[in-house]
């Protein structure tokens, strides 16, 4: 299986945990574009849902297949979000924004009771930190925000090289709120939480790409099948 395949196979297995009536985050990137493919014809077919999306391209795919779309003003309390990722370990600890939409994905599945992961199989790995970790910054500030971010990371064992993101166009990458991303590529993260306090200190530091204690479930699609990982007890259980 590819891994487009997998991310295909991952995106179908979480269809089974959206029932009729429900409020529903949609992620963003290629996996949760594939959920929302899949979604669409379901709703063609009846399946009534409200749906919050956590990026203008997410709201353009899915207003284009027919879904309906509110916003988190109009519907801030969301039951179940599906995202993907771009790494997760054992412990449903995630890295997020390579895509660039970590603030608004981080601000819905926080509204939502449940959020689920859905990854292929190269998204899982043991340590968080071989993805560079996306920070979303202010634009005002940038060189001092960076000194401070490297500074600090630092203190929570985290060195590497800091990348201002660049758009297809050459320029800064800007978020759909405006901001720069920084990209931090620390190798390992071993104490995701202290990173993540660390960061948490910045004044220009908007939000990072750290996700820990949010996933209740990883659908993890590989070669042999779907692996279900859940935060509830940590039981890894296989199909
Ligand atoms: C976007 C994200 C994506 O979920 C993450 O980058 C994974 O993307 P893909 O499914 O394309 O591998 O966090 O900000």
């Amino acid at each position: 299986m590819s891994d487009d395949e997998q991310k295909i196979a991952a995106a179908e297995r979480a269809l089974q945990y959206v029932e009729s009536g429900m409020k529903l985050g949609l992620g963003t990137g290629t996996t949760a574009a594939k959920f929302v493919d899949l979604l669409g014809p379901k709703v063609q077919a009846g399946l009534e849902l409200t749906c919050v999306a956590t990026s203008e391209a997410t709201q353009a795919r899915a207003k284009a297949l027919g879904i309906r779309m509110s916003t988190l003003d109009e519907t801030p309390f969301l039951d179940l979000t599906i995202d993907g990722a771009d790494q997760l370990d054992g412990e449903l600890h995630l890295i997020k924004g390579g895509g660039g939409a970590l603030l608004r994905e981080k601000i819905v599945a926080t509204s939502s009771d449940r959020m689920i992961v859905i990854a292929d199989a190269s998204k899982r790995v043991e340590m968080l930190g071989s993805h560079p970790l996306p920070v979303e910054v202010v634009r005002f500030g940038l060189t001092a925000t960076r000194n401070t971010v490297i500074a600090l990371a630092s203190d929570a064992g985290c060195e590497g090289e800091i990348t201002l993101r660049q758009g297809a166009d050459g320029k800064p990458f800007l978020t759909d709120s405006g901001n720069y991303i920084l990209d931090c590529a620390f190798g390992r993260i071993e104490e995701p939480e202290d990173l993540d306090d660390a960061l948490k200190m910045v004044p220009g530091v908007v939000e990072n790409g750290l996700f820990l204690g949010i996933a209740d479930l990883a659908i993890v699609a590989g070669p042999d099948g779907i692996t279900l990982l859940s935060a509830k007890d940590n039981d890894n259980g296989d199909d």
